[in-house]
């Protein structure tokens, strides 16, 4: 075959596997695999002994996929951000070459060198979608007329990682739409529950108490007086806990009075439950600082945030006291809950839906979840979320 024969070959095997990542991503939503099908087609483009995709996460470089010869154990290991070359080609967002200048040294010394890998030629290739770097693929070695890359070889993988960044951010995307929409499916049936129990049963225990109440006063009923009495009173604890329990479902007080209130509303409830709590909460659009609200879902977040970690520390955390603190400035939204109960494990897993759903919220609002603590030192849990206003100003209702 000729040079050119050769090339186009190659170019319509490089269109093959865009197009296959494509139509994997059509019917698929979940990143790994997306990811796993990135890196075998992406090594098999550049006939690379091995490649390895990772990406930015809290500061470092994350093994989110692999394919070809490596050690076993790489996913989910961690990779220097600063020093290693992925690094060099997220901040500089072009190719670089395993075995050019500094970059064979960084790469032994900061990057998957560190994890038992050798490499005597490689490509890193950013993945740039947007004009933003996500990660890099690391080809190592080529198999056949290597170990270096050719030109050829780096345009083309230029060119996949081009679609294959495009392929990454948009199932991202797409799981973040389904968790939107299954959080928000979620709430909204927690208000329609929220809504129907207050509608419906809680008026009518209302009017029966009412009605029992006012006979009462009936001198013929002198005889029953002590059992009417105790219904009333169990009635007044039912309709007390239902009320609780529709404000556990969606407090109407979040969406008409805004999320200070809502939270002053929790608090109150876990003092009545025994718990000394102190809050100091300061949010902007409260303090008359801004004249627009936060989203709702990011005052859901913060009040789900705050409501999860009370509910902890009254359920596992045996504390005596527990400290709440919401602040913010211009860009960030800061929560913190500190208990002085008997701590826990975090790396632990547990079966519990309560954390994860906090960090679902979290990751909704593109905000983060902290949790410091250890058997017998209390726990600390931090959140972040970036500040995040609705477009018109709007006025809470009268407190
Ligand atoms: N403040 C806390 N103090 C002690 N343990 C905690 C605290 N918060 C969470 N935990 C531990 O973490 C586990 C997971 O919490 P979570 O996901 O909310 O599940 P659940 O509350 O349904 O058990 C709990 O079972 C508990 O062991
Ligand atoms: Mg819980």
């Amino acid at each position: 075959m000729d040079a050119r024969r050769v090339e186009l070959q190659r170019t319509v095997d490089a269109l093959d596997a865009t197009l296959q990542i494509a139509r994997a991503l059509g019917g698929e939503t979940d990143l790994d695999l997306i990811l796993g099908l990135v890196a075998k087609r992406g090594r098999a483009l550049v006939s690379a002994r091995a490649l390895v995709i990772e990406r930015e996460q809290d500061g470092a470089m994350l093994i989110v996929a692999r394919a070809g010869e490596l050690p076993k154990g790489l996913m989910g290991q961690r990779v220097d951000l600063q020093d290693s070359v992925a690094g060099a080609a997220l901040r500089t967002l072009t190719t670089q070459r395993l075995e050019k200048g500094p970059n064979q040294a960084r790469f032994e010394r900061h990057g998957l060198g560190r994890r038992g890998i050798s490499a005597s030629a490689g490509l890193v290739v950013p993945l740039v979608f947007r004009g933003k770097g996500h990660g890099a693929l690391i080809a190592i070695d080529r198999l056949h007329d290597g170990p270096a890359f050719s030109a050829g070889d780096q345009r083309l993988l230029e060119a996949f990682a081009a679609s294959a960044a495009t392929a990454i951010a948009t199932a991202e995307s797409m799981q973040a739409d389904l968790r939107r929409q299954r959080l928000a499916a979620a709430e909204q049936e927690r208000a329609r529950w929220a809504r129907e129990l207050h509608d419906e049963t809680l008026q009518n225990l209302a009017s029966l108490r009412l009605g029992l109440a006012a006979q009462l006063r009936d001198p013929r009923l002198e005889a029953i007086t002590d059992a009417v009495n105790e219904t009333v009173a169990q009635l007044e604890r039912e309709i007390g806990s239902l009320r609780a329990l529709i404000t556990d479902l969606r407090p109407a007080a979040l969406d008409d009075l805004g999320a200070q209130a809502a939270i002053a509303d929790l608090v109150e409830r876990a003092r009545g439950r025994g718990l000394e709590v102190d809050l100091a909460i300061d949010l902007a659009y409260e303090q008359g600082r801004e004249s627009a609200r936060h989203t709702t879902e990011l005052e859901t977040a913060i009040y789900r945030t705050v409501q999860e970690a009370l509910n902890n520390v009254l359920k596992h955390g045996a504390a005596r006291r527990a400290v709440i603190e919401i602040t913010e400035d211009e860009t960030t939204l800061r929560v913190t809950v500190r208990d002085d109960g008997q701590g826990f494990d975090p790396t632990l897993t547990t079966d519990g839906f309560g954390l994860i759903g906090m960090r679902e919220w979290a990751e909704l609002v593109h905000g983060t979840i902290d949790i410091d603590s250890s058997p017998g030192r209390g726990t600390t849990l931090r959140a972040l979320f970036p500040g995040q206003r609705r477009d018109r100003p709007d006025r809470l209702a009268a407190q």
